[in-house]
Protein backbone atom coordinates (compact mmCIF):
# COMPACT_ATOMS: atom_id res chain seq x y z
CA UNK A 1 0.00 0.00 0.00
CA UNK A 2 0.92 3.42 -0.91
CA UNK A 3 2.22 5.58 1.95
CA UNK A 4 1.36 9.03 0.57
CA UNK A 5 -1.70 9.48 -1.96
CA UNK A 6 -3.79 11.67 -3.24
CA UNK A 7 -7.48 12.39 -4.80
CA UNK A 8 -8.38 14.81 -7.55
CA UNK A 9 -12.11 14.91 -7.96
CA UNK A 10 -14.30 16.73 -10.43
CA UNK A 11 -15.74 19.66 -8.65
CA UNK A 12 -19.25 18.72 -8.52
CA UNK A 13 -21.26 15.37 -8.97
CA UNK A 14 -24.80 15.42 -9.08
CA UNK A 15 -26.65 12.31 -8.55
CA UNK A 16 -30.25 10.46 -8.34
CA UNK A 17 -33.91 10.88 -10.25
CA UNK A 18 -34.27 13.71 -12.43
CA UNK A 19 -30.31 14.90 -12.19
CA UNK A 20 -30.24 15.66 -15.57
CA UNK A 21 -32.39 18.66 -14.32
CA UNK A 22 -28.92 20.19 -12.92
CA UNK A 23 -28.07 21.27 -16.29
CA UNK A 24 -30.16 24.34 -15.66
CA UNK A 25 -28.04 25.59 -13.07
CA UNK A 26 -24.77 24.20 -14.15
CA UNK A 27 -25.30 26.48 -17.48
CA UNK A 28 -26.38 29.51 -15.91
CA UNK A 29 -23.62 31.58 -17.05
CA UNK A 30 -22.23 30.04 -20.27
CA UNK A 31 -22.67 31.96 -23.51
CA UNK A 32 -22.38 28.94 -26.36
CA UNK A 33 -22.42 25.07 -25.77
CA UNK A 34 -21.00 22.03 -27.55
CA UNK A 35 -22.96 18.70 -27.42
CA UNK A 36 -20.68 16.29 -28.08
CA UNK A 37 -22.42 12.49 -28.38
CA UNK A 38 -22.34 9.34 -30.89
CA UNK A 39 -25.37 8.30 -33.16
CA UNK A 40 -26.88 5.92 -30.82
CA UNK A 41 -27.39 8.46 -28.26
CA UNK A 42 -28.21 11.29 -30.09
CA UNK A 43 -30.91 9.00 -32.17
CA UNK A 44 -32.20 7.95 -28.77
CA UNK A 45 -33.36 10.91 -27.86
CA UNK A 46 -31.33 11.16 -24.47
CA UNK A 47 -30.15 14.74 -25.30
CA UNK A 48 -33.54 16.19 -25.75
CA UNK A 49 -33.95 17.03 -22.15
CA UNK A 50 -30.71 19.16 -22.42
CA UNK A 51 -31.20 20.91 -25.80
CA UNK A 52 -34.74 21.81 -23.95
CA UNK A 53 -33.29 23.19 -21.19
CA UNK A 54 -30.63 25.60 -23.34
CA UNK A 55 -33.05 26.57 -25.64
CA UNK A 56 -35.54 27.63 -22.64
CA UNK A 57 -32.85 29.99 -21.89
CA UNK A 58 -31.80 30.85 -25.23
CA UNK A 59 -28.17 29.40 -24.92
CA UNK A 60 -27.21 28.41 -28.74
CA UNK A 61 -25.43 25.22 -29.23
CA UNK A 62 -23.38 23.52 -31.97
CA UNK A 63 -24.16 19.65 -31.87
CA UNK A 64 -21.44 17.17 -32.45
CA UNK A 65 -23.37 13.96 -32.30
CA UNK A 66 -21.03 11.57 -34.76
CA UNK A 67 -18.13 11.57 -32.72
CA UNK A 68 -16.21 8.37 -33.14
CA UNK A 69 -16.12 5.22 -31.04
CA UNK A 70 -12.55 4.38 -29.00
CA UNK A 71 -11.32 7.30 -31.23
CA UNK A 72 -7.76 7.17 -32.77
CA UNK A 73 -5.84 10.29 -32.09
CA UNK A 74 -6.08 11.49 -35.13
CA UNK A 75 -10.00 10.98 -35.09
CA UNK A 76 -9.89 13.13 -31.50
CA UNK A 77 -7.70 15.30 -33.08
CA UNK A 78 -10.39 16.00 -35.84
CA UNK A 79 -12.64 16.79 -33.12
CA UNK A 80 -10.46 19.45 -31.55
CA UNK A 81 -10.14 21.32 -34.93
CA UNK A 82 -14.08 21.21 -35.56
CA UNK A 83 -14.65 22.47 -31.97
CA UNK A 84 -11.98 25.21 -32.24
CA UNK A 85 -13.76 26.66 -35.23
CA UNK A 86 -16.97 26.96 -33.19
CA UNK A 87 -18.13 29.49 -30.94
CA UNK A 88 -18.69 27.07 -28.19
CA UNK A 89 -17.08 27.90 -24.09
CA UNK A 90 -18.24 25.00 -22.84
CA UNK A 91 -18.83 21.28 -23.35
CA UNK A 92 -21.44 18.94 -22.21
CA UNK A 93 -20.30 15.40 -23.50
CA UNK A 94 -23.24 12.69 -23.21
CA UNK A 95 -21.67 9.03 -24.19
CA UNK A 96 -19.94 6.22 -22.68
CA UNK A 97 -16.12 6.34 -22.51
CA UNK A 98 -15.32 7.26 -26.14
CA UNK A 99 -17.17 10.79 -26.29
CA UNK A 100 -16.05 11.80 -22.18
CA UNK A 101 -12.23 11.25 -23.31
CA UNK A 102 -13.11 13.61 -26.43
CA UNK A 103 -14.36 15.83 -24.20
CA UNK A 104 -11.65 15.88 -21.80
CA UNK A 105 -8.90 16.16 -24.63
CA UNK A 106 -10.91 19.34 -26.27
CA UNK A 107 -10.78 20.81 -23.17
CA UNK A 108 -7.29 21.37 -22.97
CA UNK A 109 -6.62 21.95 -26.40
CA UNK A 110 -8.36 25.13 -27.47
CA UNK A 111 -5.21 26.31 -28.14
CA UNK A 112 -2.53 26.25 -31.34
CA UNK A 113 1.05 25.14 -28.69
CA UNK A 114 -0.10 21.34 -28.74
CA UNK A 115 -1.86 18.54 -29.99
CA UNK A 116 -3.02 15.28 -28.90
CA UNK A 117 -0.06 13.94 -30.53
CA UNK A 118 1.80 16.16 -28.53
CA UNK A 119 -0.11 15.14 -25.59
CA UNK A 120 0.99 11.53 -25.84
CA UNK A 121 4.25 11.97 -25.44
CA UNK A 122 4.05 15.01 -22.84
CA UNK A 123 0.97 15.32 -21.06
CA UNK A 124 2.31 18.10 -18.95
CA UNK A 125 1.77 20.59 -21.75
CA UNK A 126 -2.21 19.88 -21.40
CA UNK A 127 -3.76 23.59 -19.52
CA UNK A 128 -7.84 23.32 -19.24
CA UNK A 129 -9.53 26.25 -21.55
CA UNK A 130 -12.91 25.10 -21.29
CA UNK A 131 -15.23 24.07 -18.70
CA UNK A 132 -16.71 20.52 -19.27
CA UNK A 133 -19.97 18.42 -18.04
CA UNK A 134 -19.69 14.58 -18.22
CA UNK A 135 -23.15 12.79 -18.84
CA UNK A 136 -22.35 8.79 -19.13
CA UNK A 137 -24.52 6.80 -20.71
CA UNK A 138 -22.93 3.49 -20.06
CA UNK A 139 -22.10 2.17 -16.59
CA UNK A 140 -19.10 1.73 -17.47
CA UNK A 141 -15.70 2.95 -17.62
CA UNK A 142 -15.90 5.83 -14.76
CA UNK A 143 -14.35 8.04 -17.23
CA UNK A 144 -16.21 10.70 -16.05
CA UNK A 145 -14.34 10.94 -12.97
CA UNK A 146 -10.76 10.50 -13.66
CA UNK A 147 -7.99 12.51 -15.28
CA UNK A 148 -7.17 9.69 -18.30
CA UNK A 149 -8.32 9.97 -22.12
CA UNK A 150 -7.66 6.79 -23.82
CA UNK A 151 -6.88 7.08 -27.53
CA UNK A 152 -6.04 4.52 -29.66
CA UNK A 153 -2.41 4.83 -31.47
CA UNK A 154 -2.85 2.94 -34.65
CA UNK A 155 1.01 3.12 -35.27
CA UNK A 156 1.40 1.25 -32.43
CA UNK A 157 -1.08 -1.45 -31.94
CA UNK A 158 -2.03 -0.03 -28.47
CA UNK A 159 -4.45 2.07 -27.03
CA UNK A 160 -2.53 4.71 -24.86
CA UNK A 161 -3.66 6.42 -21.63
CA UNK A 162 -3.02 10.48 -21.54
CA UNK A 163 -3.07 11.41 -17.96
CA UNK A 164 -3.68 15.09 -16.86
CA UNK A 165 -5.41 16.38 -13.51
CA UNK A 166 -6.51 19.51 -16.20
CA UNK A 167 -8.71 17.16 -17.72
CA UNK A 168 -10.64 16.48 -14.87
CA UNK A 169 -14.40 17.30 -15.02
CA UNK A 170 -15.83 20.53 -13.52
CA UNK A 171 -19.14 18.74 -13.56
CA UNK A 172 -20.85 15.37 -13.77
CA UNK A 173 -24.18 14.11 -13.57
CA UNK A 174 -25.18 10.25 -12.86
CA UNK A 175 -28.69 9.81 -13.98
CA UNK A 176 -29.76 6.09 -14.59
CA UNK A 177 -32.23 7.53 -17.29
CA UNK A 178 -29.45 7.52 -19.93
CA UNK A 179 -28.71 4.00 -19.17
CA UNK A 180 -32.83 2.79 -18.89
CA UNK A 181 -32.01 1.00 -22.82
CA UNK A 182 -28.67 0.80 -23.09
CA UNK A 183 -29.02 -2.65 -24.96
CA UNK A 184 -27.52 -5.76 -22.50
CA UNK A 185 -24.97 -6.89 -24.54
CA UNK A 186 -22.93 -3.13 -23.75
CA UNK A 187 -24.37 -3.01 -19.88
CA UNK A 188 -22.87 -6.30 -19.51
CA UNK A 189 -19.03 -5.74 -21.33
CA UNK A 190 -19.24 -1.82 -20.20
CA UNK A 191 -20.58 -3.49 -16.58
CA UNK A 192 -17.11 -5.32 -15.91
CA UNK A 193 -15.07 -2.95 -17.40
CA UNK A 194 -15.93 -1.25 -14.03
CA UNK A 195 -15.93 -4.48 -12.21
CA UNK A 196 -12.20 -4.83 -13.15
CA UNK A 197 -11.68 -1.06 -12.16
CA UNK A 198 -12.71 -2.13 -8.57
CA UNK A 199 -11.12 -5.45 -8.13
CA UNK A 200 -7.63 -4.28 -9.94
CA UNK A 201 -7.89 -1.11 -8.05
CA UNK A 202 -8.53 -3.04 -4.83
CA UNK A 203 -5.62 -5.48 -5.43
CA UNK A 204 -2.97 -2.68 -7.00
CA UNK A 205 0.51 -1.92 -5.56
CA UNK A 206 -1.06 1.57 -5.41
CA UNK A 207 -3.61 1.09 -3.59
CA UNK A 208 -4.10 3.40 -0.59
CA UNK A 209 -7.32 4.44 1.78
CA UNK A 210 -8.79 6.44 -0.33
CA UNK A 211 -8.68 4.08 -3.03
CA UNK A 212 -9.95 0.67 -0.95
CA UNK A 213 -13.34 2.94 0.01
CA UNK A 214 -13.93 3.61 -3.60
CA UNK A 215 -13.00 0.51 -4.67
CA UNK A 216 -14.75 -1.78 -2.38
CA UNK A 217 -17.78 0.43 -2.68
CA UNK A 218 -17.78 0.10 -6.14
CA UNK A 219 -17.23 -4.14 -5.89
CA UNK A 220 -19.76 -4.46 -3.52
CA UNK A 221 -22.46 -2.34 -5.67
CA UNK A 222 -21.76 -4.61 -8.38
CA UNK A 223 -21.42 -7.59 -7.08
CA UNK A 224 -25.00 -6.83 -5.78
CA UNK A 225 -26.37 -5.27 -8.65
CA UNK A 226 -24.84 -6.21 -12.31
CA UNK A 227 -27.38 -9.24 -13.06
CA UNK A 228 -30.10 -7.28 -12.10
CA UNK A 229 -29.27 -4.36 -14.07
CA UNK A 230 -28.83 -6.23 -17.17
CA UNK A 231 -32.16 -7.71 -16.70
CA UNK A 232 -33.27 -3.92 -17.12
CA UNK A 233 -33.90 -3.16 -13.31
CA UNK A 234 -33.91 0.78 -12.43
CA UNK A 235 -32.63 0.24 -9.12
CA UNK A 236 -29.73 -1.89 -10.00
CA UNK A 237 -28.63 0.49 -13.03
CA UNK A 238 -28.99 3.22 -10.98
CA UNK A 239 -26.54 1.58 -8.25
CA UNK A 240 -24.31 0.37 -11.59
CA UNK A 241 -23.61 4.26 -12.46
CA UNK A 242 -22.66 4.96 -8.95
CA UNK A 243 -20.40 1.75 -8.91
CA UNK A 244 -19.38 3.23 -11.91
CA UNK A 245 -18.64 6.49 -10.60
CA UNK A 246 -16.67 5.14 -7.85
CA UNK A 247 -14.18 2.89 -10.00
CA UNK A 248 -13.27 5.99 -12.04
CA UNK A 249 -12.57 7.47 -8.46
CA UNK A 250 -10.67 4.54 -7.19
CA UNK A 251 -8.34 4.56 -10.65
CA UNK A 252 -7.48 8.42 -10.23
CA UNK A 253 -6.14 8.11 -6.86
CA UNK A 254 -4.62 3.67 -7.37
CA UNK A 255 -4.39 2.21 -10.49
CA UNK A 256 -5.47 -0.63 -12.84
CA UNK A 257 -3.13 -3.65 -13.01
CA UNK A 258 -2.39 -6.62 -15.30
CA UNK A 259 -5.84 -6.92 -16.83
CA UNK A 260 -6.18 -3.61 -18.47
CA UNK A 261 -2.23 -3.54 -19.40
CA UNK A 262 -3.11 -6.99 -21.15
CA UNK A 263 -6.09 -6.08 -22.57
CA UNK A 264 -4.91 -2.53 -24.39
CA UNK A 265 -3.65 -4.56 -27.21
CA UNK A 266 -6.84 -6.50 -27.94
CA UNK A 267 -8.70 -2.90 -28.32
CA UNK A 268 -5.43 -1.16 -30.08
CA UNK A 269 -4.91 -3.84 -32.94
CA UNK A 270 -7.96 -5.95 -33.14
CA UNK A 271 -10.48 -3.38 -32.35
CA UNK A 272 -12.35 -5.56 -29.28
CA UNK A 273 -14.87 -3.53 -27.48
CA UNK A 274 -12.84 -2.22 -24.13
CA UNK A 275 -15.09 -3.99 -21.64
CA UNK A 276 -15.04 -7.03 -23.76
CA UNK A 277 -11.27 -7.33 -23.60
CA UNK A 278 -11.46 -6.74 -20.02
CA UNK A 279 -13.57 -9.23 -19.60
CA UNK A 280 -11.63 -11.49 -21.79
CA UNK A 281 -8.58 -11.03 -19.79
CA UNK A 282 -9.60 -10.24 -15.97
CA UNK A 283 -9.86 -14.11 -14.87
CA UNK A 284 -6.75 -15.11 -15.64
CA UNK A 285 -5.07 -12.17 -14.98
CA UNK A 286 -6.80 -12.17 -11.34
CA UNK A 287 -6.03 -16.20 -11.24
CA UNK A 288 -2.71 -15.59 -11.71
CA UNK A 289 -2.18 -12.32 -9.33
CA UNK A 290 -4.03 -14.93 -6.94
CA UNK A 291 -1.05 -16.14 -4.30
CA UNK A 292 -0.04 -12.49 -4.19
CA UNK A 293 -3.51 -11.31 -3.26
CA UNK A 294 -5.44 -14.28 -1.32
CA UNK A 295 -5.56 -12.07 1.72
CA UNK A 296 -7.20 -8.64 -0.07
CA UNK A 297 -9.74 -11.59 -1.62
CA UNK A 298 -10.26 -13.27 1.46
CA UNK A 299 -10.89 -9.95 3.00
CA UNK A 300 -13.34 -9.08 0.59
CA UNK A 301 -14.89 -12.64 1.09
CA UNK A 302 -15.78 -11.62 4.99
CA UNK A 303 -17.35 -7.73 3.89
CA UNK A 304 -19.60 -9.42 1.24
CA UNK A 305 -20.73 -13.11 2.03
CA UNK A 306 -20.08 -12.41 5.83
CA UNK A 307 -22.58 -15.84 6.29
CA UNK A 308 -19.99 -18.14 5.84
CA UNK A 309 -18.16 -20.16 8.53
CA UNK A 310 -15.28 -20.70 6.07
CA UNK A 311 -12.12 -20.05 7.85
CA UNK A 312 -9.17 -20.50 5.25
CA UNK A 313 -7.71 -17.77 3.17
CA UNK A 314 -7.12 -19.79 0.31
CA UNK A 315 -10.91 -21.01 0.32
CA UNK A 316 -12.57 -17.68 0.25
CA UNK A 317 -10.29 -16.21 -2.37
CA UNK A 318 -11.20 -19.26 -4.32
CA UNK A 319 -14.57 -18.36 -3.71
CA UNK A 320 -14.54 -14.63 -4.72
CA UNK A 321 -12.77 -15.61 -7.56
CA UNK A 322 -15.43 -18.30 -9.11
CA UNK A 323 -18.41 -16.35 -7.88
CA UNK A 324 -16.64 -13.33 -10.22
CA UNK A 325 -15.96 -15.86 -13.08
CA UNK A 326 -20.06 -17.27 -12.78
CA UNK A 327 -21.30 -13.23 -13.45
CA UNK A 328 -18.98 -13.30 -16.62
CA UNK A 329 -20.19 -16.09 -18.04
CA UNK A 330 -23.84 -15.48 -17.28
CA UNK A 331 -23.75 -12.11 -18.74
CA UNK A 332 -23.22 -13.84 -22.07
CA UNK A 333 -19.85 -11.84 -22.90
CA UNK A 334 -17.52 -13.62 -25.38
CA UNK A 335 -14.85 -15.54 -23.61
CA UNK A 336 -12.49 -16.37 -27.06
CA UNK A 337 -9.86 -14.39 -28.52
CA UNK A 338 -10.60 -16.72 -31.33
CA UNK A 339 -14.37 -15.28 -32.27
CA UNK A 340 -12.51 -11.85 -32.75
CA UNK A 341 -10.20 -13.67 -35.54
CA UNK A 342 -7.29 -13.96 -32.98
CA UNK A 343 -4.88 -16.94 -33.59
CA UNK A 344 -1.67 -18.10 -32.33
CA UNK A 345 -0.12 -16.82 -34.35
CA UNK A 346 -0.86 -13.48 -33.23
CA UNK A 347 0.26 -14.02 -29.94
CA UNK A 348 3.52 -12.76 -30.17
CA UNK A 349 2.55 -9.24 -31.23
CA UNK A 350 -0.04 -9.41 -28.32
CA UNK A 351 2.40 -10.34 -25.97
CA UNK A 352 4.53 -7.80 -27.47
CA UNK A 353 1.70 -4.80 -27.14
CA UNK A 354 0.81 -5.92 -23.43
CA UNK A 355 4.33 -5.64 -21.77
CA UNK A 356 4.83 -1.98 -23.35
CA UNK A 357 1.86 -0.74 -20.94
CA UNK A 358 4.33 -0.79 -18.28
CA UNK A 359 2.36 2.43 -16.62
CA UNK A 360 0.18 -0.70 -15.59
CA UNK A 361 2.23 -3.51 -15.25
CA UNK A 362 4.02 -2.18 -12.30
CA UNK A 363 1.13 -1.71 -10.61
CA UNK A 364 0.05 -5.18 -10.68
CA UNK A 365 1.08 -7.16 -7.26
CA UNK A 366 3.17 -10.22 -9.46
CA UNK A 367 5.63 -9.39 -11.67
CA UNK A 368 4.54 -10.38 -15.09
CA UNK A 369 7.15 -11.18 -17.59
CA UNK A 370 6.86 -11.82 -21.42
CA UNK A 371 5.91 -15.81 -20.50
CA UNK A 372 3.34 -15.01 -17.94
CA UNK A 373 1.77 -12.89 -20.44
CA UNK A 374 2.00 -15.31 -22.95
CA UNK A 375 0.63 -17.94 -20.97
CA UNK A 376 -2.29 -15.37 -20.13
CA UNK A 377 -3.63 -15.23 -23.78
CA UNK A 378 -3.12 -18.55 -25.18
CA UNK A 379 -5.45 -19.43 -22.08
CA UNK A 380 -7.92 -17.43 -23.82
CA UNK A 381 -7.27 -18.18 -27.11
N1 LIG B 1 -10.86 7.74 -19.28
C1 LIG B 1 -10.93 6.67 -18.54
O1 LIG B 1 -10.65 6.71 -17.36
C2 LIG B 1 -11.35 5.38 -19.17
C3 LIG B 1 -11.50 4.24 -18.37
C4 LIG B 1 -11.87 3.06 -19.00
C5 LIG B 1 -12.09 3.04 -20.36
N2 LIG B 1 -11.92 4.18 -21.11
C6 LIG B 1 -12.14 4.21 -22.57
O2 LIG B 1 -13.54 4.40 -22.82
C7 LIG B 1 -13.87 3.77 -24.06
C8 LIG B 1 -15.00 2.79 -23.86
O3 LIG B 1 -16.12 3.46 -23.34
P1 LIG B 1 -17.48 2.68 -23.00
O4 LIG B 1 -17.16 1.32 -22.59
O5 LIG B 1 -18.25 3.55 -22.09
O6 LIG B 1 -18.22 2.55 -24.39
P2 LIG B 1 -18.24 3.49 -25.66
O7 LIG B 1 -18.36 4.92 -25.29
O8 LIG B 1 -17.12 3.11 -26.57
O9 LIG B 1 -19.61 3.00 -26.31
C9 LIG B 1 -19.79 1.64 -26.63
C10 LIG B 1 -21.04 1.48 -27.48
O10 LIG B 1 -22.19 1.76 -26.71
C11 LIG B 1 -23.08 2.59 -27.40
N3 LIG B 1 -23.84 3.32 -26.38
C12 LIG B 1 -23.33 4.06 -25.39
N4 LIG B 1 -24.32 4.53 -24.59
C13 LIG B 1 -25.48 4.05 -25.09
C14 LIG B 1 -26.84 4.16 -24.69
N5 LIG B 1 -27.20 4.82 -23.57
N6 LIG B 1 -27.78 3.55 -25.43
C15 LIG B 1 -27.43 2.84 -26.54
N7 LIG B 1 -26.15 2.67 -26.97
C16 LIG B 1 -25.19 3.28 -26.24
C17 LIG B 1 -22.16 3.44 -28.26
O11 LIG B 1 -22.79 3.99 -29.39
C18 LIG B 1 -21.08 2.45 -28.65
O12 LIG B 1 -21.45 1.75 -29.82
C19 LIG B 1 -12.62 3.09 -24.56
O13 LIG B 1 -11.95 3.90 -25.50
C20 LIG B 1 -11.81 2.94 -23.29
O14 LIG B 1 -10.42 2.80 -23.55
C21 LIG B 1 -11.59 5.32 -20.52
ZN1 LIG C 1 -11.45 0.06 -18.17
Amino acid sequence: MLEQYKLVMPKTVYGGQNAINNVREIVEDVKHVAIFTYKSVYESGLINPITDILSEKNIPFTLFEDLPVEPTYLQAQEVVDRFNSSEADFIIAVGGGSVIDVAKLVSVLKTDRYTVKDLLETPDLAKKTVRTLMIPTTAGTGAEATPNAIVTVPEKSLKVGIVSNEMIADYVILDAEMIRNLPRSIAASTGIDALAHAIECYTSKKANPFSDLYSFGALELIIKNIEAACDGDMNAKSNMLLASFYGGIAITTSGTTGVHALSYPLGGKYHIPHGISNAIMLMPVLRFNEPYIRPLLANAYNRLWPFGNIENDEEKSALVLDYIERIIKNLDIPQSLKSFGINEDDVDELVKGGMEVKRLLVNNMREITEADARSMYLQVL
